[in-house]
């Protein structure tokens, strides 16, 4: 995509899996402050993300979507008569970070058709609330950018039943399921180009009203709608899944559905295989070794490191995940290569990522919950066979070399992530494959 300002995976954070609709102003900036305080922001977090939940009711008859303004009471703030998301988007940038803003590509959100609450439809109701983008994207746009200055849009694809032919919503326990679209079978083949045509129109507002380009669009349409074929000419970041949730075997639903698309990502446009999940469930501050290998994975995937907790109570092992540097300037190489999958077995996988000064990163990943005796070797690499290989461990610093092949143990559910440095020069001169199965367009 050429759209946009996405030359390396975007960072930040995003509301939605701490607060799903109940978002607000404080524990937003709650967030942003630990963001800043933490020096998180300096090493690339920006991305302040509001996420579903910030509409008033339906939208008005003129057409002017309303804020729930007692969840944001610095919407009331500004001169004018209407609510505005301006005061808001100037604190964040004024603290140095960038915001976002959330809407849909049909006539609903998500919540609006799925979940209750104060701002939102009963249980199951399907009326139509209007506040998509549907028949009104040039204006939304031009309020979301233009007007209320952000930075960033995630548009979703649940409202988009409003006008395919979509089956109705199902709640499965906690979890909602996408009935509408996730089921690629309830998407007739009439729907793709109305799908792809509407975030045409979204590309063009986005242009008209970003003059510098300094934009971020997020497609979230869970790998439906044959995304996979059009979505990185579409969107900066585009999702590959159904919703991720704090479960170990959901985050590796999630990561299945992006490591094997390194020919997809390239700058300008990343597989978004969901916001990270760090900080519950199966990644909180008792399951390191899970909240690591989450991280490991989706900076070794190229994906945008969003972070999804509330950020006024994450404890400091945590919050040292997401600032390890080395894992870090993994994601954000500027080669921008998607790791590929070197080897894969039941149990292990390795993956390698080539870096632009021609380093790999690799990561040895155990899916499961015995120990795995791995061997990592030279050929996994891409390194001449007699190379001598020095590895730096990036969770403990450690150093070692080998030449060959080395032996290693890796624990129930952890990634080991190194730094490989080794000699990729062929007898005759020649390079081995770079990054076999990659493309960089
Ligand atoms: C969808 C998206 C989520 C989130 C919710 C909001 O499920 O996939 O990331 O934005 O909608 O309702
Ligand atoms: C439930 C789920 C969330 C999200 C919402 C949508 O709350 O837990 O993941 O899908 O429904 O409203």
């Amino acid at each position: 995509y050429q759209g946009g300002s996405a030359a390396l995976p975007p960072m930040g954070w995003n509301s939605w899996n701490a607060f799903f609709t109940e978002i607000d102003e404080e524990k937003l900036l709650g967030s942003a402050q630990r963001i800043v305080d933490s020096g998180l922001a300096q090493k690339g977090y920006r991305y302040i993300n509001i996420d579903d939940g910030w509409w008033l009711k339906r939208r008005p008859r003129d057409g002017k979507l309303l804020i729930r303004s007692e969840k944001f009471p610095s919407s009331l703030r500004s001169g004018k008569g209407d609510p505005s998301f301006r005061p808001l988007t100037d604190k964040l940038h004024a603290m140095g970070l960038k915001a976002g803003i959330y809407s849909d590509l049909g006539r609903n959100s998500c919540s609006q058709a799925y979940s209750t609450g104060e701002a939102q439809l009963p249980e199951g109701s399907i009326a139509e609330r209007e506040v998509g983008l549907y028949g009104h994207i040039d204006k939304d746009i031009r309020l979301f950018f233009a007007d209320w200055g952000f930075d960033l849009i995630k548009v979703d694809g649940c409202g988009i039943r409003a006008f395919g032919e979509g089956s109705a919503p199902v709640k499965s326990g906690k979890y909602r399921m996408l009935a509408p679209l996730i089921d690629q079978t309830s998407v007739t083949r009439s729907d793709v180009p109305a799908v792809q045509d509407l975030f045409r129109q979204i590309n063009q507002s986005l242009a008209r009203h970003n003059p510098d380009n300094d934009y971020l669009l997020s497609l979230c349409v869970w790998g439906s709608a044959n995304v996979r074929a059009w979505g990185k000419d579409y969107g900066n970041i585009s999702r590959t899944s159904d919703d991720i949730t704090p479960h170990w075997a959901r985050m590796l639903t999630n990561y299945d559905s992006a490591v094997r698309r390194a020919l997809y990502a390239h700058p300008g446009s990343w597989n978004d295989p969901d916001m990270l999940f760090i900080g519950q469930g199966d990644f909180d501050a008792q399951h390191l070794t899970e909240a690591r290998s989450h991280f490991a994975l989706w900076a070794m995937m190229n994906a945008p490191l969003l972070i999804g907790a509330d950020l006024r109570k994450t404890s400091q092992p945590l919050m040292d995940i997401f600032g390890n540097a080395d894992l870090i300037a993994i994601n954000q190489d500027p080669a921008g290569h998607q790791a590929i999958v070197a080897f894969d077995s039941d149990s292990l996988q390795i993956l390698v990522k080539t870096l632009a000064n021609g380093d790999k990163a690799v990561a040895l990943f155990n899916r499961g919950l015995a120990s795995v005796d791995a061997v990592l070797t030279a050929d996994h690499l891409k390194f001449r066979e007699d190379s001598a290989i020095a590895l730096t461990d990036l969770w403990t610093g450690a150093q070692s070399r080998f030449t060959g092949e080395q032996a290693m143990t890796v624990a129930p559910r952890q990634t080991l992530v190194f730094i490989a440095k080794g000699d990729r020069t062929l007898a005759n001169g020649l390079y081995l494959s770079e990054q076999p199965g990659n493309i960089n367009p």
